[in-house]
């Protein structure tokens, strides 16, 4: 299905107006080093009564301390269901700034911090809140459909929100209902869902500057020097890579296939961080990268998420220590956001009981 005639912006003409940033660069620990600053952080957390909620594209370090500390590390829907149900009254939210405001919307009681507030997502960034809400001005018979990687500012114009892991049938649900949806910000996404359910949507033109470089050719090739490996996709690929793919789902579904499938390699087009709990759960896989244009001069062509990359052991301690990097919203924004939010949630509860 075409999708270019529905896009709200010009994809050849679309015009980034933000910073994509380099990854930081963190001073190398040596174990015993990180050890002890593990060690404070652990200390930290019983001290300041908080738990970790960690994604799965940060650091395996920090992926480990969540898990080790009573947290979570997950996709993005489990992150919100978990800290919101979580009874700590501090959350430290590693991963991208969304995710924290998810977090601050659903319990605005408690208190949110995250190793950098700078840690946003291109597709975030890609979808001002006054633009959005021109379009959706425009197109008042829609129901306003957004991907958790928005503002808080933008989910409150939103009906739903939906993570990649139920967007598929929330998307479905409104096809049977006979809604006309408007889909922002992830074009690729929107596309393949558009593609599954036959949806036509109104779309935003945004994407994730890490996934939009994974290459198809290149897909090819090493497909053919592995043949009888997987591949595994997020959707937040271009479509001529996720036409390749033998899964393609959340992060949390691909790390699933990689521990049910029967295939002993296993070719990844999502960000790189997603390995360390693939190599934890499935020792005896090979796992190989699907490939971008390289480690280039850009940062973007790693397959590494430059946002995700700025939580670090380092700053978790420092949050923890100064409650510094705590995540605010604006009471009337917070109230409108979080109508879509715990739609999806009911959705979801609703979703596990059939
Ligand atoms: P998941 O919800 O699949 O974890 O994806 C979040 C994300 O930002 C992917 O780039
Ligand atoms: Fe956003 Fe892409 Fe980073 Fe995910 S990987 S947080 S979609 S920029």
């Amino acid at each position: 299905m075409a999708i270019s005639s529905n896009i709200a912006q010009d994809t050849a003409t679309q015009q980034r107006t933000f910073e994509v940033p380099k990854h930081p660069q963190w001073p190398l620990l040596d174990e015993g080093e990180k050890e002890a600053l593990k060690g404070r952080i652990k200390q930290l957390l019983i001290e300041k009564n908080a738990v970790l909620v960690a994604h799965y594209y940060t650091d395996g370090d920090l992926q480990d301390l969540a898990e080790e500390t009573g947290g979570c590390v997950s996709d993005s829907l489990e992150m919100a269901r978990f800290g919101h149900a979580h009874d700590a009254p501090t959350l430290v939210v590693a991963g991208v700034r969304f995710m924290g405001e998810t977090a601050k919307i659903l319990s605005p009681e408690k208190r949110i911090l995250m190793p950098d507030l700078n840690a946003t997502c291109s597709l975030d960034e890609g979808c001002p809140p006054d633009q959005f809400s021109d379009f959706c001005k425009a197109h008042p018979e829609h129901t306003v459909v957004v991907y958790a990687n928005t503002s808080a500012a933008v989910k409150a114009h939103a009906d739903w929100m939906v993570t990649s892991s139920i967007a598929l049938p929330i998307v479905q649900h409104l096809k049977e209902k006979g809604e006309k949806i408007l889909w922002a910000p992830d074009k690729h996404l929107g596309r393949y869902i558009q593609d599954v359910t036959g949806v036509e949507m109104l779309m935003w033109n945004g994407s994730c500057v890490v996934h939009e470089e994974f290459k198809s050719v290149a897909l090819e090739r090493i497909r053919k020097l592995h043949p009888e490996a997987a591949v595994l996709v997020h959707p937040e690929s271009p479509a001529d890579v996720i036409e390749q793919a033998d899964v393609v789902g959340s992060t949390t579904a691909l790390i699933n296939a990689v521990t049910t499938m029967e295939n002993e390699e296993f070719i990844v087009a999502t960000d790189d961080g997603i390995f360390h709990k693939m190599a934890l759960l499935a020792p005896d896989k090979v796992l190989i990268e699907a490939p971008t244009a390289g480690h280039g001069a850009t940062c973007e062509s790693c397959g590494h998420c430059p946002w995700m990359a700025m939580n670090a052991l380092q700053n978790l301690e420092m949050v923890l220590k100064t409650g510094s990097n705590e995540i605010h919203i604006d009471e009337a924004i917070r109230e409108r956001a979080v109508i879509p939010i715990q739609r999806m949630l009911d959705f979801s509860l609703k979703q596990k009981r059939i």
